[in-house]
């Protein structure tokens, strides 16, 4: 049985609709806080439970074979806490798991991921992949680039409402995306594959700049402008808003990080190693924007 932690979430519920699909035993584990756990009757045991309990996490380990740790309190508006979620929910489940009879864990991390990195939610992702590594099983550490559905959320929302596209600092700096499709994609590989046991794997779609995706959207919805953050104000906003608003300043500071620069990288390696997984980008997930959800 295959446990998703997190298999309400963006990635998660892509995942679980997937391996149910094949045919696979799929539990998942939520709060159903930012996302309802749906009533199906399509085989997946959905259990309520929230990471920051440890009797929750040995409740949702019983039994599994696999773990893909899925969650993430990050890009949560309300409620949503990345030190309680990605790291030391990361941390509590990865121990209930290593005393339990799981044999492989798949860790979902992003690039950018070390002791030393700007923004403290890579630095908290690197301990989730430090307890991984250390905990005697077999284990799969995936670091994706920015979301790419995430971006488009991020961007396309106010384009909706108010007919502008916020564009972060210069908005010229490339960045690499990874969409759903394709992080999914390298998920499944990873469960099955031994040559993707006890390695570290950064997965990403395309690179391009956040203009780029900016001027994608503006055209897809056939009107609309460009509303530039200048960097100063992002760097008030990631330090100010704290208090009031720790959503806003995670963003600022993920902003000011994705423009300088730093959230690029070199798709191609690990795209050679795996040349049968299609890229799935940027077009195909902005040409999707309007059909409805499934
Ligand atoms: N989005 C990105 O740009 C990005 C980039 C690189 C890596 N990643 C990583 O990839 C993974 C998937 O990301 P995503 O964007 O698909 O996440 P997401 O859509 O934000 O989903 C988060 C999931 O975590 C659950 N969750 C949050 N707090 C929880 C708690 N205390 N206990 C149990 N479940 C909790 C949420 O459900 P409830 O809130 O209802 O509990 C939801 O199912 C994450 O590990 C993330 O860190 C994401």
């Amino acid at each position: 049985m295959i446990l998703i932690v997190g298999g309400t979430g963006r990635l998660g519920r892509e995942l679980v609709e997937q391996l149910a699909r094949a045919g696979e035993a799929v539990r998942t584990l939520s709060r159903g806080a930012s996302q309802p756990i749906p009533e199906t009757h399509d085989g997946v045991e959905r259990l309520r439970g929230d990471l920051a309990s440890r009797a929750d996490c040995d409740r949702a380990v019983k039994g599994a074979d696999q773990m893909v740790f899925a969650a993430s309190g990050f890009g949560l508006p309300k409620g949503g806490d990345p030190r309680s979620v990605d790291r030391d929910g990361a941390v509590r489940i990865v121990q209930a798991v290593a005393e339990s009879g799981v044999r492989h864990v798949i860790m979902m991390s992003m690039v950018g991921a070390a002791p030393d990195a700007p923004i403290e939610f890579l630095r908290m992702k690197f301990e989730a992949e430090e307890a991984v590594k250390s905990s005697g099983m077999e284990w799969t550490v995936i670091r994706l680039g920015s979301s790419l559905e995430q971006q488009l959320v991020v961007l396309g929302d106010p384009l909706a409402a108010k007919g502008t596209v916020p564009l972060f600092g210069s908005g010229a700096a490339p960045v690499t995306f990874t969409s759903t499709a394709d992080a999914a994609a390298i998920v499944r590989r990873a469960l099955t594959d031994p040559a993707l046991r006890n390695r570290t794997i950064e997965w990403g779609s395309e690179t391009h700049t956040s203009g780029e995706l900016a001027a994608m959207l503006i055209e897809h919805a056939g009107k609309g402008r460009v509303q530039r953050i200048p960097t100063a104000v992002l760097k008030a906003m990631s330090v100010v808003a704290r208090p009031f608003s720790p959503f806003m300043a995670r963003m600022a500071g993920a902003g000011l990080w994705m423009d300088s620069g730093g959230a690029a990288f070199d798709v191609r390696p690990a795209r050679a190693e795996f040349p049968d997984i299609p890229v799935r980008g940027m077009r195909e997930a902005v040409a999707s924007l309007n059909q409805p959800h499934g």
